[in-house]
Parts: C-alpha cells; sequence; structure tokens
C-alpha cells in the first residue's frame, strides 16, 4: 500500500494552510533528483524556488556544515566567531561591494534594504523626518511581512493584513517615465527585482535596468535590487543585474547563498550606504551565525569558480530552446534567462496546478504560478539529458 495519501493527509493536520503543495511527500535528495516515502523519484525543476542553485546536498556544502556542526553552531553576534571574517570578506568581493550585512531569510534582506534606505534618505541625503518614500513595481515579490505586503499588488498577499505601512509608490514594471514621475526629492530608493520571478519570471525590457540606474544616479536615490531569487548563477550570470550591465547600490540575496542547508540572507553595499547603521539599531539573533557563514562562505566559492553561471547559461539555452519548440503546442509564452523559465499554458487545455500535478505524476515537480503559468528553475547541476527528459514530459503533459 502506498504511504503518500496517508502522509499527506498527517502532514495537513495540524498546519495552517499557508501553502498548497503538490501532493507528494518527499524523504531524501541528491543532485537533482528527489525520492518520496513510497520510493519514486522525481526531477527537481524548482529547486526550492532557487534556493537549491547548488542541487541537493551538494557534497563541498554538506561537509562544510558537518565539520562546522562539529565544532561551533551559534555564538549570537554579542561575540565574533572565526567563521564571520571570511564569509562577509568573500561575499563582498563577489559583489563588489565594501561590505555586507548577514541576515536569514530573504524578506529579513529586504526589511534590512528598507531601513538602510530610509536611515540614509535622512541622514546622507538630508530628507526630512518621516517624509521618505521608496519607489517599487506592480508584480512585485520582496516577501510576507507586514511591511513588504504593504506594497504588493498581489490580493492574496495583501488583504487583510493592514493597516500598511506608508512610505512606497508602486509604478508598472518596466515603465521608465512612470519611474522618473515618481521619484521626488523625498525618495531614498528604487526597489526591483531585476526579473520578477514570482509573477511568472518576466525580463523587463531591453535598456530598463540600465535606465533606473542612470535615474537614480542622476536623482541621488539608492537603486536596491532584490537578487534574491534571480541571484547566485539562476540566470547564467552571478548576478541578473550584471547581464543588463548595472551595477545596484545595494543587493539582496537570500535564498541559494544558504546552499540548500540553513536559511542565510544578507545585504551588500558600499560603505557610505550599509555604514549608516551603528549598535542596535538593526540585527537578528541568527543572522551570520557560523554555521550559516561556514556554508555560505563555500556557497561564494562554489560561485567564485564561475563554474554553475557557465551550467546556467549553456544549459538555460537548451531549456528555452526547448521549450520555445512547444509554443503553439500547449505553451502561449515562454519567458526567463539561464536555467530559468516561466511558462503561460494556454489556459483553454488546462491550469497551472493542472499541469503541475500532472507532470509530477511522470516524475517531475515544478510549481505553478498565478493560474496557468508553471515556473522552471531546476538545479544548477541538472544535466542536458535530463533538461531532455524534463521537456519530453512537459509535451507529453501538453499532449495529454
Ligand atoms: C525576489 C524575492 N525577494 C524576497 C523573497 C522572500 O524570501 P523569503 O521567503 O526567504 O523570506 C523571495 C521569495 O520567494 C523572492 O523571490
Amino acid at each position: 500500500m502506498l504511504r503518500t495519501p496517508a502522509a499527506v493527509q498527517d502532514a495537513e493536520r495540524h498546519t495552517a494552510h499557508n501553502y498548497h503543495p503538490l501532493p507528494v511527500v518527499i524523504s531524501s535528495a541528491e543532485g537533482a533528483w528527489l525520492t518520496d516515502v513510497d520510493g519514486r523519484r522525481y526531477l527537481d525543476c524548482l529547486a526550492g524556488y532557487s534556493a537549491l542553485n547548488f542541487g541537493h546536498r551538494h557534497p563541498t556544502l554538506i561537509a562544510a556544515a558537518h565539520a562546522q556542526l562539529d565544532r561551533l553552531t551559534l555564538t549570537s553576534r554579542a561575540f565574533i566567531h572565526d567563521q564571520f571574517a571570511d564569509f562577509c570578506r568573500e561575499l563582498a568581493a563577489l559583489c563588489g561591494k565594501e561590505l555586507v550585512l548577514p541576515m536569514n531569510t530573504g524578506a529579513e534582506a529586504v526589511e534590512t534594504g528598507i531601513k538602510v534606505a530610509r536611515k540614509w534618505g535622512y541622514q546622507v541625503k538630508g530628507v526630512p523626518d518621516g517624509a521618505a518614500n521608496i519607489v517599487v513595481a506592480e508584480g512585485n515579490f520582496h516577501g510576507r511581512t507586514t511591511t513588504i505586503v504593504s506594497f504588493s499588488t498581489d490580493d492574496d498577499a495583501r488583504a487583510d493584513f493592514g493597516p500598511y505601512t506608508p512610505g512606497f509608490r508602486v509604478v508598472p514594471y518596466g515603465d521608465l517615465t512612470a519611474l522618473s514621475e515618481a521619484v521626488d526629492e523625498h525618495t531614498v530608493a528604487v526597489l526591483l527585482e531585476p526579473i520578477q520571478g514570482e509573477q511568472g519570471v518576466v525580463v523587463p525590457p531591453e535598456g530598463y535596468l540600465p535606465g533606473v540606474r542612470r535615474l537614480c544616479t542622476e536623482r541621488n536615490v539608492l537603486f536596491i535590487a532584490d537578487e534574491i531569487q534571480s541571484g547566485l548563477g539562476r540566470t547564467g550570470a552571478t548576478f541578473a543585474c550584471e547581464q543588463a550591465g548595472v551595477v545596484p547600490d545595494m543587493y539582496l540575496l537570500g535564498k541559494a547563498l544558504g546552499g540548500g542547508i540553513v536559511p542565510v540572507s544578507a545585504v551588500a553595499a558600499d560603505a557610505d550606504v550599509l555604514g549608516v547603521l551603528k549598535p542596535g539599531q538593526h540585527g537578528s539573533t541568527f543572522g551570520g551565525n557560523p554555521l550559516a557563514c561556514a556554508v555560505a562562505t563555500e556557497v561564494v566559492r562554489l560561485l567564485a569558480t564561475g563554474e554553475f553561471q557557465r551550467r546556467s547559461a549553456e544549459l538555460g539555452e537548451r531549456l528555452h530552446t526547448g521549450l520555445r519548440a512547444l509554443i503553439g503546442k500547449g505553451l502561449v509564452a515562454v519567458r526567463g534567462r539561464g536555467l530559468w523559465a516561466g511558462l503561460d499554458i494556454d489556459p483553454a487545455l488546462m491550469s497551472g496546478r493542472e499541469a503541475c500535478e500532472r507532470l509530477m505524476a511522470r516524475g517531475v515537480l515544478a510549481k505553478d504560478t498565478h493560474g496557468s503559468t508553471i515556473r522552471l528553475a531546476p538545479p544548477l547541476v541538472i544535466t542536458a539529458d535530463e533538461i531532455d527528459h524534463a521537456l519530453t514530459q512537459l509535451a507529453a503533459v501538453l499532449a495529454s
């Protein structure tokens, strides 16, 4: 008898229903493959929403975690530990920035970015106290805190969580004129995803990100790039901004930074920006803990080789070529970059959820977003043959 149905029910019984997972119960994983409680294997085409860029249980990362578990796991930032300096120095170097501030979740990195930008606005730019505004984009996804959902345009994320945090202006994504009109003398930052992941891997028009960069420089506004999902190799470069030839004032990082083992996020910026924070003004008990730093330092070293960015660029070509061939055969549009794709399924055929359930039955795990869209974000260790396998299964689902 299969164990999955009872295990699914069990998992739902004592939890809030704030997710709608596929009815699969995973018990182990390696590389790009997952195994469920009934021993069935699945190709992971979601990679923990890009938290598993290096695959499940990458040997280097697991070894670093094991070694650190045997020595020291937590000190709090009340004391300095011996993993901290390497992590901060190497991550700052990877980002081309002077300083980093480690936190845990992506939402915390975003909150940190907002706080730093506001303080920078008051202390450096000279914005009158309490008057700072930050311009954000329609369709954004930056996390789930009360402040972050205050400027979400997704009703599911925002409705009934008010009163909302003021100080944000929302403009259409990709529209430089609207952005320019929204920025005024009290604007401290423009906060954007260089590619909107949750919205369905939406790539902005050519010239948009360089235009944002120019505008921010001209108007003395910080450009904050939320690379929590787009960064660290996902798009075929270390940062999606890099592919647009743009350097933001602040990077927000998370997900893959923890190597799929621990939650690690960070803000990276130069000292004239991150330097505004003084003791007591921001922090987190677990932020920058020894275990997190030991794993994340190895993540940074993996990225420093360039191998994962290259894989994502090369294999991404294969993925996108295969996906484009399915346009008119069940797909109506494909977007994305590197090993990251948003597919719009013909809504007359099936919903995104239904497509994911059918893919699951064929041993491929992906996740729908917004109705008929599916996001594919396999681990960057996936092989060419495995990509072909996923494409074959997708074609079969669309033809069924
Ligand atoms: C672009 C972006 N920013 C922030 C977040 C929030 O990260 P977390 O779920 O770790 O809080 C996400 C998560 O999906 C994201 O995609």
